[in-house]
């Protein structure tokens, strides 16, 4: 399938009246470039297998349905290359639903959960909420971009035994980094011999660029009974308004630990609408996705490039994986709070980097799965202020 069925123009108008955060949260002149959402029109399996549940009127209850585990399990072996093995895949509601579950699962009241800041803000609810203490390992910044030093995690785990937990947005949100083999294999490593868990957010894996491998953490050597992957079609396929996701475990062992905390009831139920979109998705995408991919590769391309040509004081590592820009703007004249600042001046909603934590301060993370018009027009906005 070709790019160019992501690229017909966006109308703004007309995505707003379709109502959603995405373009509805802002004044109507503001064009939004922040929450993690692509503009894209769906799957058309996605919309057929809606429509297949409105022809039956089946809106009740469902379960783990098997068609939606055996479609995770072709995805997973097709597009990243990893062998899932069905038993061990856990169906829920959503990606931070399945993050919540298992930190709460591999940890006690007090005990220490790792976050790698600057990391997806949503993370920074997941300890207080459930009376655990949050403690960081920040990403370094190198002259080749953000990366995992685990000998700081070493460090980090040897100083404070009561670390139970290590979460990971894996591609990283909002750098776009991925971790390569060795260094994923060191912090399994690490963690096994610290006797912590990890719980791995991939819900941005298909969105690699090429020439980049990502792998999922469950593939690293001795992950089996270390590692639990939380993740969706929620991103590639936007479609995170149907809630449904999995949680993809490598043993019986890590299983039990999760379900024997968590009783069915309380990890709620996936509804029937998410679990069919998701299995369309998993079963028929691979082609669309492809098409999706050439399109943020070339979306990406033009923003290095007009970022590199026309705001040089802008400090910007292109990411690895993710359709979002993280961009340092330290040098420009934006103050501490410059995504409040470019809505006022440049009417365009960037994400707030100082959100994501420390290492934020004076960052936007700009979300750039649109059309190349839209990109343009969201970069003319932009760049006059991207200046000294
Ligand atoms: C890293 C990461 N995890 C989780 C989510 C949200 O997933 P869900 O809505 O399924 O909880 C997002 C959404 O942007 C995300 O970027």
């Amino acid at each position: 399938m070709s790019s160019s069925r992501f690229d017909p123009s966006v109308d703004p108008a007309a995505r707003r009246a379709a109502g959603g955060l995405k373009w509805n949260h802002y004044d109507p002149d503001v064009l939004p470039a922040w929450v993690a959402e692509t503009d894209f029109a769906p799957l058309p399996e996605i919309v057929d297998a809606i429509q297949g549940l409105t022809d039956t009127g089946l809106f009740g209850y469902t379960g783990r349905e098997d068609r939606l585990v055996e479609a995770c399990v072709g995805w997973m072996k097709r597009r990243h290359d990893w062998t899932v093995d069905p038993t061990l895949v856990l169906v829920l509601t959503d990606v931070m639903q399945g993050v919540e579950a298992a930190v709460t699962a591999f940890s006690e009241p007090g005990d220490g959960v790792i976050v790698t800041t600057p990391v997806y803000f949503p993370f920074f609810k997941v300890s207080p909420s459930a009376r655990r203490r949050q403690v960081e390992w920040p990403l370094s910044r190198g002259d080749g971009g953000w990366e995992f030093h685990v000998d700081e995690l070493e460090s980090i785990l040897d100083s404070d035994p009561g670390i139970r937990v290590i979460l990971l947005s894996h591609p990283h949100n909002p750098t776009g980094r991925i971790m390569d083999t060795e260094t994923m294999d060191a912090v399994v490593a690490v963690a096994a011999a610290h006797e912590v868990m990890i719980v791995s957010d991939e819900i941005h894996s298909d969105l690699v660029y090429p020439g980049i491998d990502h792998r999922s953490l469950l593939t690293a050597a001795g992950a089996r009974d270390r590692v639990v992957v939380s993740t969706s079609a929620a991103k590639t396929f936007a479609i995170s308004g149907l809630r449904a996701s999995v949680l993809v475990c490598g043993s019986r062992d890590v299983k039990h630990r999760l379900t024997a905390a968590h009783p069915r009831m309380l990890l709620g139920h996936v509804n029937c609408v998410g679990s069919r979109a998701t299995s369309a998705a998993w079963e028929s995408g691979d082609e669309w996705t492809d098409g999706l991919l050439a399109h943020l590769g070339a979306m990406r391309s033009r923003l290095i490039d007009r970022i590199g040509s026309e705001a040089p004081l802008v400090r910007f590592h292109p990411p690895d994986a993710t359709y979002l820009a993280w961009l340092d703007l330290g040098a420009c004249d934006l103050g501490d709070a410059p995504a409040d600042r470019l809505v006022e001046v440049a009417r365009v909603a960037v994400g707030e980097g100082s959100m994501f934590g420390n290492g934020g301060d004076k960052h936007i993370r700009l979300n750039f799965a649109t059309s190349a018009e839209m990109l343009d027009e969201i970069l003319d906005r932009l760049i006059p202020h991207l200046q000294g």
